[in-house]
This record gives C-alpha cells, sequence and structure tokens, in this order.
C-alpha cells in the first residue's frame, strides 16, 4: 500500500513554531517517523509539505496512491478548494492534526476538510500521524461499512462482515472526544481473520454529549441495535478496553440482545479511587461522578472476564484485581502494559479470542 504524507501551510516550521502546542520535533524528524510507522504497518510513505494551496490540490488531485494522510494545517479552516479536491477523488484520505484544534481558538474548532475525508484524528500530538495510517491500512485491509444505531452523529460503527457471529468493540480514551474508535481496529480486523463479524461502535464522548449518561445510553442503544444488523448471529461477544470497558459491562446487563461474553480489557472498575489518582483521566473521572455516573461496574448476565496488564500506568490492575475478587470474575494478568492489550499481536488476545468462542 502507497500512502502519500501531506503536510501544510506553516508545518515546515515545526520544532521551532510554537512547540508547546506542536512539540519539539522538526518536519524532517517527523517525515521519518511516520515512514518508519509505514514500514511496520506495511505501507510504503512518501512524503509531501507545501505552503501553497494549489500545490495541495494538485498533489490530492494526481496523487496516485491508494492513501492519503494530511495536515492541511490553516487551510483546514479556510480551504473549501482542497475539500472539494478530497472529495472529488477515489483517494481515502484521513485528516490529522497534532494540536487539539477543538479546545483551542473558536475558530479552529471548525474544519471544512473533514466532512470530505475518512476520518478526522486531533490532540493525540505526533501519535495522531501513526493513529491516522493505522486507520488507512486497516480499512485497506477489509471493507468496512459504517452503520448508524441512533440519531446523534456518533452514533454510529465501523461493520466488517464476511465471517460468522458477532463481537461488538468499545473503545476506551477516558470518554474523551479525541479519543475515537480507530484505537480498537487492530483487534477487528485480527477477529476478522479469526472468523469473526465485528462491529467496532463509537459513542459520545466527553464536551459532544457523552460522559454520563450519554456515553452509556449510547452503548447500550448501540448493543439493542444489534438484532437490526441482521446478522443472524446467535449470542454477541463484547470487548471493551478501558472506558469502554465500563461502557460494555454496564450496557451488557442492560441490553435486550443476547450477550455471550464479555471481555473487560484494562476497565476504570473505581471512578472514586481514579478520581483522587491524579492519573491522566482523573479529571474526566471526576466530572463522570459529578454528573451521577455509578462509581462502580455492575457486571452480570453474560460471563465477563477481566484482563488487565500487570505494568498498566494508566488504569492500575488493582482496578481489575478488586473486582474480580468481589464478583468472583475470571481475571487474565498478562505482563503487558495499558495499550499493548490492544495489540492482537500479545498472548493474552490468544486467550480473549480463545474466550469469545468459535464463531457459531
Ligand atoms: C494544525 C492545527 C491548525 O489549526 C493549524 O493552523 C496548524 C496545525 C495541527 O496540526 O494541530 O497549522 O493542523
Amino acid at each position: 500500500m502507497r500512502v502519500l504524507l501531506i503536510n501544510g501551510p506553516n508545518l515546515n516550521l515545526l520544532g521551532k513554531r510554537a512547540p508547546e502546542i506542536y512539540g519539539g520535533h522538526t518536519l524532517a524528524e517527523l517525515e521519518e517517523k511516520v515512514v518508519a510507522w509505514g514500514a511496520e504497518l506495511g505501507a510504503q510513505v512518501e512524503t509531501l509539505q507545501s505552503n501553497d494551496e494549489s500545490e495541495l490540490i494538485s498533489a490530492v488531485q494526481t496523487s496516485g496512491h491508494d492513501a492519503i494522510l494530511l495536515n492541511p494545517a490553516a487551510f483546514t479552516h479556510t480551504s473549501r478548494g482542497l475539500a472539494e479536491a478530497i472529495a472529488s477523488v477515489e483517494t481515502p484520505t484521513v485528516e490529522v492534526h497534532i494540536s487539539n484544534i477543538r479546545e483551542r481558538e473558536p475558530w479552529r474548532a471548525h474544519s471544512m476538510i473533514a466532512d470530505s475525508c475518512v476520518r478526522t484524528i486531533y490532540g493525540r500530538g505526533v501519535a495522531g500521524y501513526r493513529d491516522g495510517l493505522r486507520h488507512l491500512v486497516n480499512r485497506a485491509a477489509a471493507p468496512v461499512e459504517a452503520v448508524r444505531y441512533g440519531p446523534h452523529s456518533e452514533n454510529v460503527g465501523d461493520l466488517r462482515l464476511g465471517g460468522r457471529g458477532l463481537v461488538v468493540l468499545v473503545h476506551g480514551g477516558f470518554w474523551r472526544h479525541e479519543r475515537e474508535r480507530d484505537s480498537m481496529e487492530p483487534l477487528a480486523v485480527d477477529l476478522g481473520r479469526r472468523g469473526f463479524n465485528t462491529w467496532n461502535i463509537e459513542y459520545r464522548r466527553l464536551e459532544r454529549g457523552g460522559g454520563w449518561p450519554g456515553a452509556f445510553h449510547d452503548t447500550l442503544m448501540a448493543l439493542d441495535f444489534v438484532p437490526q444488523l441482521g446478522l443472524d448471529s446467535g449470542s454477541v461477544g463484547v470487548v471493551g478496553h478501558q472506558a469502554g470497558a465500563v461502557l460494555a459491562m454496564w450496557a451488557a446487563r442492560r441490553t435486550g440482545a443476547e450477550v455471550g461474553r464479555v471481555a473487560a480489557m484494562a476497565p476504570v472498575t473505581d471512578l472514586r479511587k481514579h478520581a483522587e489518582s491524579g492519573l491522566t483521566g482523573a479529571r474526566e473521572a471526576c466530572r463522570l461522578l459529578g454528573s451521577g455516573a455509578p462509581a462502580r461496574p455492575d457486571p452480570g448476565r453474560a460471563p465477563t472476564m477481566l484482563v488487565h496488564g500487570t505494568r498498566d500506568r494508566h488504569v492500575p490492575p488493582e482496578h481489575s484485581e478488586a473486582l474480580a475478587s468481589e464478583r468472583g470474575l475470571q481475571l487474565l494478568s498478562p505482563e503487558t502494559d495499558h495499550f499493548e492489550l490492544l495489540d492482537p499481536r500479545g498472548d493474552h488476545w490468544e486467550d480473549v479470542a480463545a474466550a469469545l468462542g468459535d464463531p457459531a
């Protein structure tokens, strides 16, 4: 797969330009990183930077690449021409921003480009380029259909068919809006290879009507929607990570759909404890508690397994240990960190996939 990385105006100044916002990487260092990530993911990345709008439009029109990873920089907020170029070609384009454009000046929050792109990733620093590339690679791996399950723009999930059964994936990210379902794609693609259909759902997150109860109700709405996917899938597996694991447990208990198994990976099982921890996500845990979210999940009905890396520094393993011993739940404790749980090459994933059962 050949991917063109395009960086727009003023990104040639990376390293010198507002490093407190964009980080200390120079453009050359950033490009080198993206090329290396591409090599790991099996994508050949070529790079282009330009301050010239017409050059960017021509590059989009004529690239001949399989996909484009684009940081449109300031043209994000001004260029209908660039948006129309992206919309006029078949090449899937991911829009990426280093900074959190939704938490800066109000004029930056709107992207004219977003509607023409297959995904917009923002607020994750330079790692957003890796995530964007991974999304392009995973999109190309198997056909994906976006299926809506509710009235909000976030009530959508990526359905990957071709197998049997169904596993619903619920991503984490401490309920924050810049964290989206792309983090679960490697697991979705792997489950597809193992013969499962998957549905990787989005839900409303903080600042977008999410948190409590929005994100919880959305997840429940998605599970309730499963029969309407028309898959005749029998019982459904649900896999959640971190905040998504909490949502998965909450919704699996309440849904009318038949859930055969929940795998809760690195769940935040004690919101109060997390709110007081000072760790990433403490502020969000506080906000959820403040709006009345249940402090502890209440697993039940479907058999639930907990999976928690012993080296997890984001959500300490005590979260799962406490819930497992209180509720007598199965606990896997692989020697991984928080994010390695999302890597299907890890040994723990064999166990989770096996627990999800042979596709019926
Ligand atoms: C940017 C955000 C834009 O608003 C800004 O004009 C940039 C960089 C980012 O990567 O965060 O130049 O795209």
